[in-house]
């Protein structure tokens, strides 16, 4: 497995389009309201734009794209409205993997699978196999997860890798193998559509130095034009990792600790 190294370890190396983009895909239920049809409704929609959005990263070369489809908070919603999410996650896994797999794209699902039923388990399993070997993108949905999770569960699987472990003795790099998302880089691009701006417990770990943007298009809505939007504004940034613009200028391409 590569190694990915820590932004607050050492200056990740940086580009104009980013290598990992993460994105909470919001604003379903209003995209529906506005139209009088139910909320479910705009869940439905919502898979059009995750195809989208797919495809064009896959066309820009984005390394990895993450997106947020399920929070360890959403089964707090009412449960009809839950099943439905649940019953679309299976259908649309088994009518999109064969796409995945065509276009050299492996997915990758993070998050509490244990709590799913056994039929959305395995379909998981079968999606992740036959999609194993594909080098073009990683997808990587996230469902039931949570940002802080992630965070204790990376720290109960190194203690129990690590008996007698002393506290002095924990680190990032010890820790960093047991993420959820150990085998990607910590995302460059952040996207939050629907006009919130939180992070409502995604990736909590991973988005220390991740550059966010937030826009009022509802995710239904939000196509390759939005994308490149969110590129462009990106490509803007100057990313200091805590150094200072001066240092930036002197050595455009450090990437000194
Ligand atoms: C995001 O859209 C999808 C999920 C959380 C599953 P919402 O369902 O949160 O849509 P809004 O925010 O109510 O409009
Ligand atoms: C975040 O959206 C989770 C997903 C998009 C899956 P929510 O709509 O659930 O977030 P909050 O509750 O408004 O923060
Ligand atoms: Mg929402």
């Amino acid at each position: 497995m590569t190694q990915h190294t820590s932004s607050t370890l050492v200056v990740p190396q940086v580009s104009a389009i980013p290598r990992h983009v993460a994105i909470i895909m919001d604003g379903n239920g209003r995209w529906a309201s506005k139209r009088f049809m139910p909320r479910v409704a705009g869940h439905s929609e919502g898979l059009g734009a995750v195809r989208k959005i797919v495809q064009e990263c896959r066309r820009l070369g984005v390394e990895y794209l993450t997106v947020f489809a399920f929070s360890s908070e959403n089964w707090r919603r009412p449960p009809e409205e839950v099943g439905f999410l649940m019953k679309l996650f299976l259908k649309s896994l088994k009518s999109e993997v064969s796409r995945l797999a065509d276009n050299d794209i492996s997915l990758r699902l993070i998050g509490d699978l244990s709590r799913f039923d056994s039929a959305i388990q395995e379909m998981v399993k079968f999606s992740e196999e036959k999609t194993a070997t594909c080098k073009g993108l990683t997808f990587t949905i996230a469902a039931n997860y949570g940002g802080r999770w992630d965070i204790l569960e990376a720290m109960r699987k190194c203690l129990a890798a690590n008996p007698g472990l002393k506290s002095e003795e924990v680190t990032e790099e010890l820790l960093q193998p047991y993420f959820s998302m150990a085998y990607a880089p910590e995302p460059d691009l952040f996207i939050r559509t629907g006009g919130e701006q939180r992070v409502s417990n995604f990736l909590l770990w991973q988005l220390a130095y991740t550059e966010l943007y937030f826009t009022d298009t509802l995710w239904p809505d939000f196509d390759a034009a939005e994308l490149h939007k969110a590129f462009d504004w990106f490509s803007q940034r100057e990313r200091r990792f805590g150094r200072t613009s001066a240092q930036l200028a002197s050595e455009p391409m450090s990437d000194a600790v």
